[in-house]
């Protein structure tokens, strides 16, 4: 049995929620703000999210991927950049879910580097606490979850699977043996 996370109600609720709070918040900002959506896993939630700003807003995506190293460290890479120059904005990093948080905190770092953003800010659907290793926070959250628990569904996936199920939910063991042996024996 698939215990359920997020309902689709609840995650339009919290979308709702976190929309309030970023169109108070960046109202009076000069410059145009910025969502950057990660991908794949944060491209469902930043697509509801638009829909409850209520000030104009740009987009752009961006992708990382992680590789487990030989140690307990690990590698990420760029895999796509930003499309235009988003100097002196300020920008929301969008992402599904944070979990040790080396990703977004590679990302944060990255487009300060290489770009003059105003401030960076964090959004994501999931914040898992506990698993926490870098020094990054989520600026908006929609669920705190401090159990560690493998989540699937509304872009979170599993070997690119369940990505499209509209809500969010943690699959049994019974579910996730099926799906590798999909994978296994039909190639694909
Ligand atoms: P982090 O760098 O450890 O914070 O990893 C963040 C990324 O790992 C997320 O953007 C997801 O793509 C993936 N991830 C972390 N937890 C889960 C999960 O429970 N289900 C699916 N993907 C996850
Ligand atoms: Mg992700």
């Amino acid at each position: 049995m698939r215990e359920m996370v997020l309902t689709e109600e609840q995650i339009y609720s919290a979308c709702e929620r976190i929309g309030d709070r970023i169109t108070e918040d960046l109202r009076n900002d000069e410059r145009i703000p910025v969502l950057i959506g990660v991908m794949k896993g944060g491209v469902p939630f930043m697509m509801d999210l638009i829909k409850y700003i209520n000030i104009p807003i740009m987009m752009d995506f961006i992708q990382v991927s992680s590789y487990s190293g030989t140690s307990r460290s690990r590698e990420i890479k760029l895999v796509k950049d930003l499309t235009y120059d988003i100097e002196g904005r300020t920008i929301i990093l969008v992402d599904d879910v944070v979990d040790s948080g080396h990703s977004l905190l590679y990302l944060v770092n990255h487009i300060y580097e290489h770009y003059k953003p105003k401030k960076i800010l964090t959004c994501a659907l999931f914040d898992k606490v506990n698993a926490r290793e870098a020094d990054i926070k989520v600026d908006y959250c929609g669920k705190i979850l401090n159990e560690n628990k493998f989540l699937c569904g509304y872009g979170l996936d599993y070997y690119e699977v369940y990505r499209n199920v509209p809500y969010v939910f943690v699959p049994d063991t019974e579910e996730l043996g099926e799906i590798e042996n999909y994978l296994r024996f039909k190639k694909e």
